[in-house]
Protein backbone atom coordinates (compact mmCIF):
# COMPACT_ATOMS: atom_id res chain seq x y z
CA UNK A 1 0.00 0.00 0.00
CA UNK A 2 1.54 3.21 -0.87
CA UNK A 3 1.99 5.53 2.17
CA UNK A 4 1.14 8.20 2.83
CA UNK A 5 1.26 12.15 3.86
CA UNK A 6 0.66 13.39 7.56
CA UNK A 7 -2.06 15.67 7.85
CA UNK A 8 -0.04 17.84 10.31
CA UNK A 9 1.88 20.75 8.81
CA UNK A 10 -0.49 20.25 5.44
CA UNK A 11 -1.14 24.12 5.14
CA UNK A 12 2.56 25.04 5.13
CA UNK A 13 3.22 22.61 2.53
CA UNK A 14 0.26 23.21 0.94
CA UNK A 15 1.38 26.84 0.23
CA UNK A 16 4.89 25.97 -0.36
CA UNK A 17 3.89 23.75 -3.25
CA UNK A 18 1.41 26.51 -4.86
CA UNK A 19 4.11 28.43 -5.10
CA UNK A 20 5.99 26.08 -7.13
CA UNK A 21 3.34 24.66 -9.55
CA UNK A 22 -0.06 26.01 -10.43
CA UNK A 23 -1.92 22.92 -11.98
CA UNK A 24 -5.15 23.95 -13.98
CA UNK A 25 -7.55 22.65 -11.32
CA UNK A 26 -5.46 24.75 -8.58
CA UNK A 27 -6.46 28.04 -10.52
CA UNK A 28 -9.87 26.69 -10.61
CA UNK A 29 -9.88 26.37 -7.03
CA UNK A 30 -8.33 30.00 -6.47
CA UNK A 31 -10.73 31.76 -8.56
CA UNK A 32 -13.55 29.76 -6.46
CA UNK A 33 -11.77 31.20 -3.59
CA UNK A 34 -12.22 34.80 -4.90
CA UNK A 35 -15.76 34.53 -4.45
CA UNK A 36 -16.19 33.15 -1.01
CA UNK A 37 -16.27 36.59 -0.02
CA UNK A 38 -19.56 37.02 -2.53
CA UNK A 39 -22.07 36.35 -0.09
CA UNK A 40 -24.33 33.82 -2.10
CA UNK A 41 -27.12 32.03 0.49
CA UNK A 42 -27.77 28.78 -1.68
CA UNK A 43 -23.79 28.40 -2.57
CA UNK A 44 -21.67 26.11 -0.22
CA UNK A 45 -17.81 26.17 -1.25
CA UNK A 46 -16.68 22.66 0.38
CA UNK A 47 -12.37 23.31 0.66
CA UNK A 48 -11.32 19.69 0.62
CA UNK A 49 -8.16 18.33 1.62
CA UNK A 50 -6.38 16.74 -1.63
CA UNK A 51 -3.16 14.62 -1.55
CA UNK A 52 -2.62 11.89 -4.45
CA UNK A 53 0.19 8.88 -3.79
CA UNK A 54 0.49 9.11 -7.61
CA UNK A 55 1.87 12.47 -8.09
CA UNK A 56 4.01 13.15 -4.67
CA UNK A 57 5.51 16.48 -5.79
CA UNK A 58 2.20 17.99 -5.45
CA UNK A 59 2.09 18.87 -1.61
CA UNK A 60 -1.29 18.08 0.60
CA UNK A 61 -3.32 20.83 -0.50
CA UNK A 62 -6.87 22.31 -0.25
CA UNK A 63 -9.44 22.55 -3.51
CA UNK A 64 -12.52 24.65 -3.25
CA UNK A 65 -15.68 23.22 -4.97
CA UNK A 66 -19.10 25.22 -4.90
CA UNK A 67 -22.13 23.48 -4.50
CA UNK A 68 -25.37 24.84 -4.97
CA UNK A 69 -27.57 23.29 -1.43
CA UNK A 70 -30.64 23.80 -3.60
CA UNK A 71 -29.24 21.61 -6.40
CA UNK A 72 -27.97 19.03 -3.59
CA UNK A 73 -29.22 16.26 -0.75
CA UNK A 74 -29.01 17.42 2.41
CA UNK A 75 -25.73 15.66 3.98
CA UNK A 76 -22.37 16.20 3.67
CA UNK A 77 -22.10 12.82 2.10
CA UNK A 78 -24.21 14.03 -0.73
CA UNK A 79 -22.35 16.82 -1.58
CA UNK A 80 -19.12 14.64 -1.78
CA UNK A 81 -21.08 12.44 -3.87
CA UNK A 82 -22.26 15.56 -6.08
CA UNK A 83 -18.63 16.72 -6.44
CA UNK A 84 -17.07 13.67 -7.72
CA UNK A 85 -20.41 13.01 -10.52
CA UNK A 86 -20.17 16.37 -11.58
CA UNK A 87 -17.17 18.29 -10.86
CA UNK A 88 -14.14 15.78 -9.80
CA UNK A 89 -14.42 12.63 -10.57
CA UNK A 90 -10.48 12.20 -8.89
CA UNK A 91 -11.76 13.07 -5.52
CA UNK A 92 -11.31 10.09 -3.02
CA UNK A 93 -13.26 9.07 0.27
CA UNK A 94 -14.94 6.19 1.42
CA UNK A 95 -18.40 6.05 2.10
CA UNK A 96 -21.28 2.54 1.82
CA UNK A 97 -24.36 2.15 3.61
CA UNK A 98 -24.85 6.49 3.98
CA UNK A 99 -26.75 5.86 6.93
CA UNK A 100 -24.55 5.58 9.73
CA UNK A 101 -23.97 2.19 9.93
CA UNK A 102 -20.92 1.38 8.38
CA UNK A 103 -18.67 3.52 9.32
CA UNK A 104 -16.83 4.48 6.83
CA UNK A 105 -17.41 7.76 5.87
CA UNK A 106 -15.39 9.46 9.03
CA UNK A 107 -13.56 12.49 8.33
CA UNK A 108 -12.97 16.04 10.40
CA UNK A 109 -15.68 18.15 9.36
CA UNK A 110 -14.91 21.84 9.81
CA UNK A 111 -12.55 20.73 12.74
CA UNK A 112 -15.02 18.48 14.71
CA UNK A 113 -14.77 14.43 13.53
CA UNK A 114 -18.06 12.81 12.28
CA UNK A 115 -19.61 11.05 9.79
CA UNK A 116 -20.52 12.59 6.47
CA UNK A 117 -23.74 11.37 5.83
CA UNK A 118 -25.10 11.95 9.07
CA UNK A 119 -23.84 15.34 9.17
CA UNK A 120 -26.35 18.11 7.24
CA UNK A 121 -24.52 21.02 5.16
CA UNK A 122 -24.59 23.90 7.65
CA UNK A 123 -26.33 26.62 6.58
CA UNK A 124 -25.12 29.12 9.15
CA UNK A 125 -21.83 29.09 7.53
CA UNK A 126 -21.17 29.25 3.74
CA UNK A 127 -17.75 26.99 3.70
CA UNK A 128 -17.51 23.73 4.66
CA UNK A 129 -13.67 22.20 5.33
CA UNK A 130 -13.22 18.74 5.25
CA UNK A 131 -9.80 16.64 6.19
CA UNK A 132 -9.07 13.41 6.55
CA UNK A 133 -9.33 11.84 10.08
CA UNK A 134 -6.51 13.61 12.22
CA UNK A 135 -2.91 11.99 12.89
CA UNK A 136 -3.73 9.16 10.62
CA UNK A 137 -1.80 7.96 7.91
CA UNK A 138 -2.86 9.36 4.49
CA UNK A 139 -3.86 6.92 1.45
CA UNK A 140 -5.70 9.64 -0.77
CA UNK A 141 -7.63 12.39 -0.02
CA UNK A 142 -9.79 11.80 2.32
CA UNK A 143 -8.89 8.28 2.87
CA UNK A 144 -6.76 7.46 6.15
CA UNK A 145 -4.97 4.64 6.48
CA UNK A 146 -6.76 2.02 9.23
CA UNK A 147 -4.28 -0.89 9.35
CA UNK A 148 -2.73 0.34 12.76
CA UNK A 149 -6.41 0.56 14.05
CA UNK A 150 -8.31 -2.25 13.16
CA UNK A 151 -4.69 -4.31 14.25
CA UNK A 152 -5.60 -2.87 17.36
CA UNK A 153 -8.90 -3.63 17.46
CA UNK A 154 -7.58 -7.59 16.52
CA UNK A 155 -5.20 -7.67 19.09
CA UNK A 156 -8.46 -7.03 22.00
CA UNK A 157 -9.70 -10.65 20.55
CA UNK A 158 -12.92 -9.27 20.20
CA UNK A 159 -15.24 -12.33 19.98
CA UNK A 160 -16.62 -14.68 22.74
CA UNK A 161 -13.66 -16.79 24.41
CA UNK A 162 -14.87 -20.12 26.86
CA UNK A 163 -13.05 -22.29 28.77
CA UNK A 164 -13.35 -25.86 29.97
CA UNK A 165 -15.95 -28.10 28.36
CA UNK A 166 -17.95 -24.94 26.90
CA UNK A 167 -14.69 -24.38 24.76
CA UNK A 168 -15.64 -27.45 22.59
CA UNK A 169 -18.84 -26.62 22.30
CA UNK A 170 -18.69 -23.72 19.35
CA UNK A 171 -22.46 -24.46 18.54
CA UNK A 172 -24.38 -24.29 21.99
CA UNK A 173 -26.47 -21.28 23.03
CA UNK A 174 -25.00 -19.58 25.76
CA UNK A 175 -27.86 -18.13 27.49
CA UNK A 176 -28.14 -14.53 29.43
CA UNK A 177 -29.62 -12.91 32.11
CA UNK A 178 -31.39 -9.62 30.46
CA UNK A 179 -29.90 -7.60 33.37
CA UNK A 180 -26.47 -9.26 31.81
CA UNK A 181 -27.63 -8.29 28.17
CA UNK A 182 -28.41 -5.10 29.22
CA UNK A 183 -24.48 -4.46 30.75
CA UNK A 184 -23.94 -4.47 26.87
CA UNK A 185 -25.93 -1.67 25.97
CA UNK A 186 -24.08 1.76 24.73
CA UNK A 187 -20.85 -0.64 23.57
CA UNK A 188 -22.56 -3.25 20.57
CA UNK A 189 -24.03 -0.13 18.80
CA UNK A 190 -19.89 0.86 17.78
CA UNK A 191 -19.30 1.17 14.27
CA UNK A 192 -15.47 1.62 14.39
CA UNK A 193 -15.71 4.56 12.66
CA UNK A 194 -12.59 5.76 15.06
CA UNK A 195 -14.05 9.49 15.23
CA UNK A 196 -13.62 8.95 19.06
CA UNK A 197 -9.43 7.57 18.69
CA UNK A 198 -8.41 9.88 16.21
CA UNK A 199 -9.80 13.20 18.39
CA UNK A 200 -7.94 11.67 21.62
CA UNK A 201 -4.76 13.52 21.80
CA UNK A 202 -3.52 10.75 23.85
CA UNK A 203 -3.95 8.67 20.59
CA UNK A 204 -2.32 11.31 18.29
CA UNK A 205 0.85 10.99 20.57
CA UNK A 206 1.01 7.29 21.61
CA UNK A 207 -1.22 5.88 18.53
CA UNK A 208 1.28 2.75 18.34
CA UNK A 209 1.27 1.88 22.12
CA UNK A 210 -2.14 3.04 23.18
CA UNK A 211 -5.23 1.29 22.15
CA UNK A 212 -7.51 4.45 22.25
CA UNK A 213 -10.88 4.84 23.04
CA UNK A 214 -13.12 3.24 19.92
CA UNK A 215 -10.86 -0.43 20.75
CA UNK A 216 -10.90 0.22 24.88
CA UNK A 217 -14.78 0.63 25.31
CA UNK A 218 -14.46 -2.98 23.01
CA UNK A 219 -11.95 -4.49 25.40
CA UNK A 220 -14.40 -3.19 28.10
CA UNK A 221 -17.53 -4.81 26.22
CA UNK A 222 -15.97 -8.16 26.38
CA UNK A 223 -15.03 -7.77 29.97
CA UNK A 224 -18.18 -7.00 30.57
CA UNK A 225 -20.21 -10.18 29.25
CA UNK A 226 -21.20 -12.49 31.40
CA UNK A 227 -21.10 -15.17 28.67
CA UNK A 228 -17.31 -14.90 28.54
CA UNK A 229 -14.73 -16.80 30.42
CA UNK A 230 -11.38 -14.72 29.62
CA UNK A 231 -12.24 -11.63 31.98
CA UNK A 232 -8.50 -12.03 33.39
CA UNK A 233 -6.75 -13.05 30.46
CA UNK A 234 -8.62 -9.71 28.65
CA UNK A 235 -7.74 -7.71 31.80
CA UNK A 236 -3.66 -9.00 31.94
CA UNK A 237 -2.98 -8.13 28.30
CA UNK A 238 -3.84 -4.20 28.92
CA UNK A 239 -1.91 -3.97 31.96
CA UNK A 240 0.69 -2.11 30.63
CA UNK A 241 2.11 1.16 30.79
CA UNK A 242 0.36 2.34 27.18
CA UNK A 243 -2.42 0.21 26.26
CA UNK A 244 -4.97 1.36 28.87
CA UNK A 245 -3.64 4.19 31.21
CA UNK A 246 -2.61 6.55 28.81
CA UNK A 247 -6.34 7.67 28.69
CA UNK A 248 -6.55 11.13 30.97
CA UNK A 249 -9.73 11.21 30.93
CA UNK A 250 -10.20 14.74 28.87
CA UNK A 251 -13.49 13.21 27.17
CA UNK A 252 -13.00 14.72 23.54
CA UNK A 253 -14.03 11.32 22.59
CA UNK A 254 -16.97 11.33 24.11
CA UNK A 255 -18.07 14.67 22.97
CA UNK A 256 -17.23 13.50 19.01
CA UNK A 257 -19.07 9.85 18.66
CA UNK A 258 -21.44 10.19 16.08
CA UNK A 259 -23.64 7.27 17.41
CA UNK A 260 -24.00 9.31 21.12
CA UNK A 261 -21.54 6.53 22.60
CA UNK A 262 -19.53 7.48 25.82
CA UNK A 263 -16.29 5.93 25.49
CA UNK A 264 -14.30 8.13 28.41
CA UNK A 265 -17.32 6.24 30.66
CA UNK A 266 -16.36 2.74 29.66
CA UNK A 267 -12.20 3.01 30.16
CA UNK A 268 -12.80 4.66 33.73
CA UNK A 269 -14.88 1.60 34.31
CA UNK A 270 -12.34 -0.70 32.50
CA UNK A 271 -9.49 0.75 35.04
CA UNK A 272 -11.73 0.14 38.01
CA UNK A 273 -11.83 -3.59 36.75
CA UNK A 274 -8.62 -3.50 36.42
CA UNK A 275 -7.80 -2.09 40.27
CA UNK A 276 -10.81 -4.66 41.65
CA UNK A 277 -8.61 -7.38 39.69
CA UNK A 278 -4.87 -6.40 41.06
CA UNK A 279 -6.10 -5.48 44.69
S1 LIG B 1 -11.12 10.48 27.74
FE1 LIG B 1 -9.29 9.23 27.41
S2 LIG B 1 -9.69 8.20 25.47
FE2 LIG B 1 -11.17 9.92 25.61
S3 LIG B 1 -10.15 11.61 24.56
FE3 LIG B 1 -9.61 11.76 26.70
S4 LIG B 1 -7.65 10.68 26.92
FE4 LIG B 1 -8.58 10.07 24.98
S1 LIG C 1 -17.24 4.76 20.10
FE1 LIG C 1 -18.38 6.07 18.65
S2 LIG C 1 -16.79 7.34 17.70
FE2 LIG C 1 -15.76 5.63 18.66
S3 LIG C 1 -15.51 4.13 17.03
FE3 LIG C 1 -17.41 3.64 18.16
S4 LIG C 1 -19.04 4.67 17.04
FE4 LIG C 1 -17.11 5.58 16.34
S1 LIG D 1 -21.56 5.86 4.72
FE1 LIG D 1 -21.72 4.35 6.28
S2 LIG D 1 -21.53 5.48 8.11
FE2 LIG D 1 -21.51 7.00 6.56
Amino acid sequence: MAVAARFAGVTARAAAAASRATPVRALASAAVDQKLDAKDSSITYFKIYRWDPDTPEQAPHLMTYPIDRSECGPMVLDALIKIKDEQDPTLTFRRSCREGICGSCAMNLNGTNGLACLSFIPDDTNTVTIHPLPHMSVIKDLVPDMTNFYKQYSSIKPWLQRSGDDAASANTEHLQSEGDRRKLDGMYECILCACCSTSCPSYWWNSEKYMGPAVLMQAYRWVSDSRDHMKKERLAALDDEFSLYRCHQIMNCSRVCPKGLNPARAIAKLMKEMDQAYA
